[in-house]
């Protein structure tokens, strides 16, 4: 008794010691297909057989996306040893089948469950499964775990996620676990050392004032994130239908700025010309899996009218303006303040002496960004880029914070040449500032590239 007391106690201990995420997953933002903004419960194994094909026949797969993750009711009960059961009417030969199947494709295989008593469809949740759950998913050949919130009642969302993640590497297979309790504990503050991403906000719909309302909602998270720690906004609703094809083009491009997850919710086998466009746009998804994992800051905030930067590799930079109004603006762009504009350049780094939690003061953003000097600047017409501030960050590296800004040199425009993302074009600028047509609901992304 007292010899089995003490091996449990060790084991417990070796658990909590060794237990981690996974840290070598997810390096830059996962990108594949998620069943449920198109399908919501009606998933099948034929349904995810057909996806796989497509993702491959498609181009997507070659674009870049790479799982198929299965959403909420694939799961029906538990048996008698509380082992999960999948719908035998929608799955018949099991998950593992179904998970064999994407892997011959050369993609990889993603589920659903939630940290609760129940899923957001009453399908038994995880909770008090944890490690059984874990061992199944790996016996399954799972490489993706979305874990919802529903059921969980009072729970804490930290130590419920925690556990799940300390489950599945117990079990030993590499997988991307993907937290999904909506933003309501704040995940960012916590979940980086937990997950690989962590929802920020409730769910999307499939119209322009969901997916602007959430894109608002990142504003502040750029610092939290960094490779193999993503703020998702949530899935991509680019295909469904509710937006016309200029607002997807703006989600998606909004998304690739975050570093946003690239989670595909359309239906991969019936996609529109524009659809494919959009969603293999090979420079845009470049953007979003640039190697230093910069979430894009807000550089100038006109209220309808803003300017987003995201530092890349190589001291590049990517710039979006977005046009959020229903009417269409003409904006005056000055490139040599853009090509000014000091981005960060460095991965994420916890603080010394914390676990990850915290997050580096100052360190991440645009200097000379929002507001401040920025706003004071006017001559040359509405709309044009803050002036003073870029300079002012460019010519002062050397600031304070934990992550330093030292190492930067300022880059100006004749060290750029200046790449359209959406027309596939370098421009030929006559002036260095001129004026830009933005429709409603749109977006100009540009890629300054190093010469
Ligand atoms: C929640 C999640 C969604 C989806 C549904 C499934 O609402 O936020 O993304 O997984 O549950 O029931």
């Amino acid at each position: 008794m007292k010899r089995s007391l003490v091996f449990l106690m060790t084991a417990l201990m070796a658990v909590s010691v060794c237990a981690q995420k996974f840290d070598q997953l997810a390096k830059t933002p996962p990108m594949g297909w998620n069943s449920w903004n198109k399908f919501h419960c009606d998933v099948s194994e034929k349904l995810i057989m057909q996806t796989a094909d497509a993702m491959v026949s498609s181009g997507m797969k070659d674009a870049g996306y790479e799982y198929i993750v299965i959403d909420d009711c694939w799961q029906i009960s538990r048996d008698e040893n509380g082992e999960i059961v999948a719908d035998k009417e929608r799955f018949p030969h099991g998950m593992k089948y179904v998970a064999d199947y994407v892997h011959s494709k050369g993609l990889k295989f993603g589920i659903y469950s939630s940290a609760g008593t129940v899923t957001c469809q009453r399908r038994p949740g995880g909770f008090g499964h944890e490690y059984q759950d874990a061992r199944t998913y790996a016996r399954y050949g799972v490489d993706y775990l979305k874990y919802d919130w529903c059921g969980s009642t009072t729970q804490d969302a930290r130590s419920s996620y925690t556990n799940m993640r300390n489950a599945l590497y117990a079990a030993g297979r590499p997988i991307v676990f993907s937290i999904c309790e909506w933003g309501q504990n704040k995940p960012w503050e916590w979940a980086g050392d937990v997950g690989h991403l962590w929802r920020t906000t409730g769910d999307i719909s499939d119209n322009w004032n969901s997916m602007i309302n959430i894109f608002e909602q990142q504003k502040d998270l750029a610092r939290y994130a960094g490779p193999g720690r993503w703020n998702d906004p949530d899935m991509l609703e680019v295909g469904n239908g509710g937006m016309t094809t200029e607002e997807y083009r703006t989600h998606f491009s909004l998304w690739c700025m975050l570093a946003s997850p690239l989670m595909a919710g359309n239906d991969l086998a019936n996609m529109t010309p524009e659809t494919k466009l959009i969603l293999m746009n090979k420079e845009m998804i470049a953007i979003n899996q640039d190697t230093l994992g910069i979430q894009a800051t807000c550089y100038r905030d006109q209220g309808n009218y803003q300017i987003w930067v995201k530092g890349l590799a190589n001291n590049e930079k990517a710039v979006c303006l977005l046009n959020k109004s229903d009417e269409k603006k003409s904006v005056l762009v000055d490139f040599t303040l853009l090509a000014q504009i000091r981005t960060m350049t460095r991965r994420f780094r916890p603080p010394s002496g914390t676990t990850g939690a915290g997050v580096p003061a100052g360190g991440f953003g645009v200097p000379g960004a929002p507001g401040a000097a920025g706003a004071q600047r006017a001559p040359g017409g509405q709309g044009a880029p803050g002036g003073a501030p870029a300079t002012a960050g460019a010519t002062a590296p050397g600031g304070p914070g934990p992550m330093g800004q030292r190492g930067f040199t300022p880059l100006t425009l004749t060290d750029y040449r200046i790449r359209d993302l959406w027309e596939h074009k370098d421009l030929v600028l006559k002036e260095t500032s001129v004026y830009v047509d933005l429709p409603p609901h749109s977006v100009k992304v540009y890629r300054f590239v190093r010469k």
